[in-house]
């Protein structure tokens, strides 16, 4: 069975995208794939309840409980490694990784980022794509390397920016793609691997 384990730190909708996907096109079974476990630094991270409700096991690891970066991110890879991971997807993960934690699943950590990557990486993408008068947006599903939003890209979406947009109509509006996206890059990365 290869096991995904998947990251999250707010909504998880796009977690639920890829468990509901891999449903309904029905590639989990036929990948001999499941979602192991989700995993949240927050407790009360909305996603945690969808995947209680479809019997995926659960964690919660609080990072400030934890003295350093480092310490975190060897507590949390104990956590996921636990679940056997073939692949851990980093789903509105809101943490930056240590290099160890990213080396120790190279080649099989992968992360959704609201934007059209290598442009705005890092935080408040939509506002900053409004104010530079960009008339396209998207969202970027790549391998995650050791420097921030930057590894090999495996797949994009573009929306347009439309007149009149705030920061949360387009972020809606690309969530809508990201949703389509991810469950599709995660299903071709187990494809890759089979
Ligand atoms: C998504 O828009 C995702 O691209 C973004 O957080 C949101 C999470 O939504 N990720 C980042 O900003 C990573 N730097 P979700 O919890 O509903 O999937």
């Amino acid at each position: 069975m290869k096991n995904i384990v998947i990251l999250i730190s707010g909504g998880g909708s796009n977690m639920a995208a890829i468990v509901r996907t891999a449903e309904r096109e029905d590639w989990a079974r036929r990948l001999g794939a499941r979602v192991a476990a989700v995993v949240s630094n927050k407790a009360d991270a909305g996603g945690l309840a969808f995947a209680r409700e479809h019997g995926i096991a659960t964690e919660v690891l609080d990072h400030k409980a934890y003295p350093s970066r480092e310490a975190f991110d060897e507590a949390l890879a104990a956590v996921i490694d636990r679940h056997a991971p073939t692949l851990v997807v980093l789903a509105g993960f809101m943490r930056i990784l240590t290099p160890g934690f990213v080396q120790r699943y190279a080649g099989r950590l992968l992360n959704i980022h609201p934007s059209l990557l290598p442009a705005f990486n890092g935080l408040h993408t939509h506002q900053r794509a409004i104010e530079a008068g960009c008339r396209y947006a998207g969202a970027t599903v790549h391998q995650v390397t050791a420097e921030l939003d930057v590894g090999p890209i495996l797949d994009q979406a573009v929306v347009p920016v439309l007149p009149g947009d705030t920061a949360d109509t387009l972020a809606a509006r690309v969530l809508t793609q990201e949703h389509l996206i991810y469950p599709r890059a995660v299903r071709r990365w187990l494809e890759s691997q089979a």
